[in-house]
């Protein structure tokens, strides 16, 4: 049996990078595997591979793990096709580094937004259901 067989892993920001690796080797472990990403096309990519290997996914969206609704949609959406949730890897991010004196507040906000405010409330909407 494999380790993950049957568990329901909702990874976010699987359309590349580590999201893609994560949810190729949860769904390689035997996880049913619940993607998302801004990049919706790939990570429905990140889904065809999954399913070319015999794993299971689904990739509902586009996901924006910094808007509340859509987060929530999504979560739903997992628990209404897999009946719960397992596992959550809040992977999505996105960051806009520079120095304090010559990058707009703005840049500080967004990579707040993007790396902190999406984990509450990607843990936050799982947790609830
Ligand atoms: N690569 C590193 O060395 C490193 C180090 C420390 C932390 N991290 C963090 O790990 C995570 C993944 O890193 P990575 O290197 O694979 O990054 P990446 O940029 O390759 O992938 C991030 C994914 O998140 C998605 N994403 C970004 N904002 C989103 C949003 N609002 N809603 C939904 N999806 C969104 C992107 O479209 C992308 O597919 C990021 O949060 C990153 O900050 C990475």
């Amino acid at each position: 049996m494999k380790r993950l067989e049957g568990k329901v892993a909702l990874i976010s920001g699987t359309a590349r990078g580590r999201g893609r690796a994560a949810a190729l080797r949860f769904a390689a472990e035997g996880a049913l595997v619940v993607g998302g990403d801004l990049l919706h096309e790939e990570a429905v990519g990140t889904q065809r591979l999954i399913a070319r290997e015999g794993g299971t996914a689904l990739t509902p969206g586009p996901l924006d793990v910094t808007d509340e609704a859509s987060v929530r949609s999504w979560v739903a959406e997992a628990v209404d096709a897999f009946g719960g949730i397992d596992v959550v890897c809040v992977n999505a991010g996105a960051v806009r580094f520079g120095g304090i004196d010559s990058r707009p507040y703005e840049d500080c906000a967004f990579t707040v937004r993007a790396e902190l405010d999406s984990v509450r409330l990607t843990v936050r909407a799982a947790c609830s259901r």
